[in-house]
């Protein structure tokens, strides 16, 4: 029977991952016009509808993060966008955050607004056959942020969302997500993940939450992209891995990491150095936006008629992450596939 727990584990599953498609219509309009594309709405659903189509979605694909726009969209098939996920065995799930506000009393913070109507709004996401949902809360790291006011603010939000997704019965992403912005080295981003995982789990707990019916969505360990320093894959992992070891309560079933700004290829390297040190119960895996979708949308943009292509390219990407949640992901494998 469907319920919290089962749906949580299936989104983790070995050898599956999340994609993340839930970018709104002004994150979309960017991409699209990064390659040069009008961002209509017939455009996105036509970019959307071709990766849920391609032929390997239904085994490296374990759920699709839809954005309110698209689950209200049919197919060319007919179907609703979320019957057509289900019937290939992908569990769709709902972006349901109204996004960012500037935080009141502390300059250059955000925080994530949506609580107002969130339960109506659930039931209906419900009845459209979303089965989790997706709240994003974001973090950004300076000589004195993030603040204790956004950290608590915050994961406050995060565990009422939460609350209200479960007793929707449906399935939470909870993502804090660190941003990789800024001139700070990767310890600096351990010690603020930390305390960002310890007051979520805090609150999470204070909101009643069953922490075996969410999946917890966390950026990965890394330097500030203004900080000058590289990333060793190797250091990444180990940094991550212990800060969810240490931070993250172990009734969680699975980590799906986001990318964050990570090359397609960094992504993925990453992903499969943290499976070949895991000894936990942890299921670590993906839900990638742009790591997924990168090469994808740019093939596209090429020649929109030609779905074969860009499916090609969407799959071997969900595929390349497929192996790294298994540790079993080669570099030489994405060479011979270029
Ligand atoms: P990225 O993988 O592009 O960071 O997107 C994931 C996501 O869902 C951000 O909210």
């Amino acid at each position: 029977m469907e319920n919290i727990e089962s749906i949580a584990k299936a989104m983790v599953k070995k050898g599956k991952g999340i994609l993340a498609a839930d970018e709104s219509s002004g994150t979309m309009a960017k991409r699209l016009d990064a390659v040069k594309v009008p961002s209509t709405e017939q455009n996105r659903l036509n970019f959307r509808e071709t990766l849920f189509t391609s032929q390997k979605i239904k085994d490296f694909i374990s759920g699709v993060i839809l954005y309110d726009e698209t689950i209200k969209q049919t197919a060319s098939n007919g179907k609703n966008i979320a019957k057509l996920l289900s019937d290939q065995g992908v569990i769709p799930g709902i972006k349901v955050d109204k996004g960012t506000k500037s935080l009141p009393l502390s300059n250059d913070e955000k925080i994530t607004e949506g609580l107002d109507g969130l339960k109506e709004r659930l039931v209906d996401y419900y009845k459209l056959g979303a089965r989790f949902t997706k709240w994003r809360a974001v973090y950004n790291i300076s000589k004195v942020y993030p603040s204790k006011m956004s950290i608590v603010a915050n994961a406050h939000a995060l565990a009422r969302y939460a609350a209200i997704a479960q007793d929707t019965n449906m399935v939470p992403i909870v993502e804090p997500e660190v941003l990789m912005d800024g001139s700070h080295d990767i310890n600096k981003c351990y010690d603020v993940t930390a305390a960002v995982l310890q007051e979520c789990f805090n609150q999470l707990v204070i909101h009643k939450i069953n922490l075996k019916g969410i999946v917890l969505k966390p950026n990965m360990i890394l330097n500030g992209t203004e900080s000058g320093k590289k990333n060793d894959t190797k250091e990444v992992a180990e940094k991550t891995y212990n800060c969810i070891k240490e931070n993250v309560s172990h009734d969680v079933p699975g980590i799906a990491f986001l990318s964050g700004g990570q090359s397609e290829v960094e992504a993925t390297e990453n992903l499969n150095s943290i499976n070949k040190i895991n000894t936990t119960n942890f299921s670590f895996t993906f839900s990638y936006g742009r790591a997924l979708q990168q090469s994808a949308l740019k093939t596209w943009a090429k020649n929109i008629a030609d779905k074969k292509t860009v499916q090609t390219v969407f799959d071997l990407r969900s595929e390349m992450n497929s192996l790294a949640t298994l540790g079993k992901w080669k570099v030489d494998l994405e060479k011979k596939a270029a």
